[in-house]
């Protein structure tokens, strides 16, 4: 194998959502490095349709305050980010990632109020020492939304590139109003999602969870391989 198949495959394939970080601060330098490497993902027309806020510190816990007593109010609408009745394609695989996220956490399924504690774990970054909010013009079509996914998952390689650890997180999305408040956001621009950003904990169950994926053959289709070259 090509060696740099090797490193790049390793990094991919080391990276999984992690949900308990430690308190080790994350310094500036790697965070920019990491956005420099992320700026090189493609987009439609070159679009760059990313905006990234960076918080750390009394910024940070500042915006999670609110969003936990959001979160905790239980007022606003809730997030529409999957389809509901969700298809019976994705069922098993949301109802495995469940069972396994929070069966680690000890929490039952019956146990609504457990769930919601877990959850608002997100408002808080897990715990990590950085909290990224990204942010995109909403007026930007479905393919720009494919644009910020590569950015995203670029973002997420280069910091386990550098040892760190990431959870993408949706969740942010629910409070846009309140986010757009704190961070000043320009009218028109939605929250993407959110990103904690730190070391992972590695006594942590939770961040044991292995969640596991298709196989090739499974969502695959070869066309005109048989055929002689
Ligand atoms: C766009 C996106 C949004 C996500 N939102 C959340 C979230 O709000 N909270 C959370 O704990 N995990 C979130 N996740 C993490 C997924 O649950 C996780 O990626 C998936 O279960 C596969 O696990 P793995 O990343 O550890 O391999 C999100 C992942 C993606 C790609």
């Amino acid at each position: 194998m090509h060696s740099d198949a090797q490193v790049v495959d390793s990094v991919i394939r080391s990276r999984k959502a992690v949900r308990v970080f430690r308190s080790d601060a994350v310094s500036q330098k790697d965070i920019i490095d990491i956005l420099d490497v992320a700026r090189t993902a493609p987009s439609n027309s070159n679009m760059q349709p990313w905006r990234v806020h960076v918080l750390r510190g009394r910024s940070k816990e500042s915006l999670s305050e609110a969003l936990v007593r959001a979160h905790v109010a239980d007022l606003h609408p809730p997030l529409q980010h999957v389809p509901d009745p969700m298809p019976e394609a994705y069922r098993p695989m949301q109802e495995e990632f469940g069972a396994r996220y929070y069966g680690a956490l000890g929490i039952d399924k019956a146990d609504v109020a457990g769930r919601a504690r877990a959850t608002g774990r997100n408002f808080v970054f897990f715990g990590a020492p950085v909290g990224l909010i990204f942010t995109i013009d909403a007026r930007l079509k479905k393919h720009s939304w494919l644009d910020y996914g590569l950015f995203l998952q670029t973002v997420m390689i280069a910091a386990r590139a550098r040892g760190l650890d990431t959870c993408p997180q949706v969740s942010f999305a629910r409070y846009q109003t309140i986010i757009a408040e704190h961070l000043l956001l320009e009218p028109g621009f939605d929250v993407v999602c959110g990103m904690s950003l730190g070391y992972a904990d590695h006594d942590s169950v939770v961040n044991r969870l292995a969640i596991p994926r298709e196989t090739v053959e499974r969502f695959t289709t070869f066309v005109g391989f048989d055929e002689e070259a």
